[in-house]
Formats: C-alpha cells, structure tokens, sequence
C-alpha cells in the first residue's frame, strides 16, 4: 500500500500522457506554448513498467489527462495495455473533445467508460475566443457520441468572470434529458502565463447561488476522495457538480499522486515535482523506494502550504489537472 505521513492511502494516479494540446485554451496556456521533444516524454513501456509497479503497490485507479491524451501516438494501445495490468480497476480519461469520437467503439471496446470532456461554453463563437481555435463543432460531435454510445460523461466547465458566467444556466439544462454530470470548476491559476493570479471573483458559493436563481438544488452524498459536491436538480436526469478548486481545500482526503509525461511526480497540485522517475526507470534504479519518500515529505496541507506562495504558475496542460 503506498501511503503519506499523514495517513492517507494513495491508490488514484493522475497520468499525464502528453503536454501537447491542439487547442490553446486562455486559463491553460499561452498560444505560443513551448513543448517538450517527443524522446523526453515517458515511453509505452516506461509507462506500462511504472504502472506495473504501482499497482502492485494499491494504485486501482488511473486517470488518463494530458494536454490533450488522443494527440499521442498509439494511445488505444497504450490504453489496452494499461487495462490489462492486474489491480488496475478503473481507467478514466480527461479529454477536450477535438479528437475523441473516433475512438469510441475503441474505448468501449476496452471497456473504459468515464469520460470527462472539458467544455466552457455552448456558443461556437466563444469557444473560439476561450480556446483559440475553431473546434466547437467537433467538440460537440464527439459529446453527443459520447452520450449515444451511453459513456459516463462529466463536462468540465471551467467558471470565468466576464467569459461564461451568463451560461451557467444553459449548462445545467443539459442535465434535464441526459445523464450527464455538468460540473463547474473554479478557476486556478495554472495559466503558465508566468503571471500572478488575481484572485477568482467566482467561487463555488457564488456559482451555486447563482443556479438557485433559476433551479432548486438538492445536495447529493459527496463520493469518498471527490472533488466536486454534488447537486441535482429535481426532475432532471443528470447532475451538478462544483469543484472548489481554489477556494477550499481537498487535501484530507485526497488520494492523488501525479505523473507528468516526462515522469515528473507530484504529490501534490500545488507543490513542486518532488521527484523524475523518468531518470530511475533508465538508469535501472527502483522506482518504489523513491515514490515512498517523496510521498512520506507530502505536506498536511499541501493547498495551504503551497498556494499562498504561488504565483508564476505552470500551464496546467504540463500538470495534466
Ligand atoms: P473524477 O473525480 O475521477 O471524475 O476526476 P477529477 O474530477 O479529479 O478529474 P478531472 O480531470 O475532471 O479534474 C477536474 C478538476 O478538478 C480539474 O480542474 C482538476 O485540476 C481539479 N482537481 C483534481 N484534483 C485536485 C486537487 O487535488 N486539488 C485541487 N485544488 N483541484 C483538483
Ligand atoms: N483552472 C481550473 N481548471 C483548469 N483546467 C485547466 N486549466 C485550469 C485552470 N487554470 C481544467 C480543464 C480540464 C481539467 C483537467 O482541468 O478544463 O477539464
Ligand atoms: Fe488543452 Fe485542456 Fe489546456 Fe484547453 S485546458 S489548452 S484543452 S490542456
């Protein structure tokens, strides 16, 4: 079992599998991002190798982000292969939409199912305004494929003042006739725009606050390590969730450890790469051992400890969320 100092069981890895993204969404990234060569990133095998290890260890759960993961070459295989590593019970992908209704038959298939698909607005203008590119459409396509082919969909909705707090009401209709989960994130300052953050304007509060302007909403059980509370609306099929990403903390209970695609770990959303395992897997040294001691120095309250002190961030398409 892999734990922290502090009692907390670890079995959930957050896996990036690639930082390249083809869109350029404006609270991620500059539009003149800079990415890392192909022969840094972690191989198939490095992969494979190191999630061997950790299921071992207890990790059952495997998040698959990125950057945008179907921009990797040979990701379904990658994928198979990382389904057939024994412990590993769930593989869930975040995915911005562009490439993904090709691969669904694949992915169901492989029996993978939970999709989380990032999408702040539903007006085709404005996506192209958020991310800089002109894919709302296939986005969309790939949405309603998701939902015909009867996936476990969450939209990520990223909530930003003056860009898309007016749809926050168009959004949670979408949970009326659809199974879906519309959950909406506050903002965080992973822009890798090398600035400070200014602080958000929209929390959770004024988020809920303003859908109870037009909706009643009952409070859900939270699931055990969830980021997001859960609400749903009576009468409607699906569910709302809000992500308190930056005003409250998860860090009790939060089960995450963090891989980057050139292997860097985080144990921590805030915090430093504490450790490469990149550097280990090729030098043949043990992976374990090193992920044990990073993980035994993992802060109480890595959100308290970390956030007040950062300010020129990473692009959250390098932490892979
Ligand atoms: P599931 O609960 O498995 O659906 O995954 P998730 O919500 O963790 O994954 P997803 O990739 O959809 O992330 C949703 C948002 O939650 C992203 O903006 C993440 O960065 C944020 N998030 C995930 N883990 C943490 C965390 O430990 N701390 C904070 N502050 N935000 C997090
Ligand atoms: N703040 C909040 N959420 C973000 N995401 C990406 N950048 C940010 C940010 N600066 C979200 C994406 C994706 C998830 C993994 O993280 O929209 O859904
Ligand atoms: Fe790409 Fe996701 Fe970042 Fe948007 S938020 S630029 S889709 S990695």
């Amino acid at each position: 079992m892999l734990t922290d100092a502090h009692h907390r069981i670890i079995d959930y890895v957050r896996l990036s599998v690639t930082d390249r993204c083809n869109l350029r969404c404006t609270y991620c990234m500059p539009e003149q991002m800079r990415f890392v060569k192909s022969s840094a990133l972690l191989t198939d095998e490095e992969i494979v190798t190191l999630l061997q290890t950790l299921a071992r260890a207890g990790i059952s759960k495997v998040r698959i982000t990125g950057g945008e993961p179907f921009l990797r070459p040979g990701l379904m295989q990658l994928l198979a292969e990382i389904k057939a590593i024994p412990g590993i019970r769930e593989i869930a992908i975040t995915t911005n939409g562009v490439l993904t209704h090709q691969h669904i038959p694949g992915l169901q298939a492989l029996g993978i199912t939970h999709i989380n698909l990032s999408l702040d607005t539903l007006q085709p203008q404005r996506f192209r305004q958020i991310t800089r590119r002109d894919q709302f459409a296939t986005v969309m396509q790939s949405l309603e494929s998701l939902l015909a082919h009867q996936m476990k969909v969450k939209i990520n909705v990223v909530v930003m003042d003056n860009v898309n707090t007016d749809e926050l009401v168009s959004f949670a209709a979408l949970t009326r006739d659809q199974p879906i989960s519309v959950r909406f994130i506050e903002e965080m300052p992973f822009n890798g725009q090398g600035h400070t953050f200014s602080g958000i304007n929209w929390n959770y509060e004024k988020i809920l606050n303003t859908l109870r302007e037009q909706h009643t909403l009952h409070k859900l059980p939270d699931a055990p390590h969830a980021t997001a509370l859960q609400y749903c609306i009576p009468g409607h099929q699906g569910n709302i969730g809000v992500i308190p990403a930056y005003s409250r903390t998860f860090c009790g209970t939060c089960n995450r450890l963090r891989i980057s695609a050139t292997g860097s770990i985080k144990t921590c959303l805030y915090g430093n790469d504490v450790l490469n395992v990149k550097d280990l897997i090729r030098s043949g040294e043990a992976i374990l051992p090193a992920i044990r001691q990073a993980l035994h120095q993992r802060a109480v309250n890595g959100f308290e400890a970390e956030r007040l002190h950062t300010s020129a961030l990473e692009s959250m398409s390098v932490i892979g969320g």
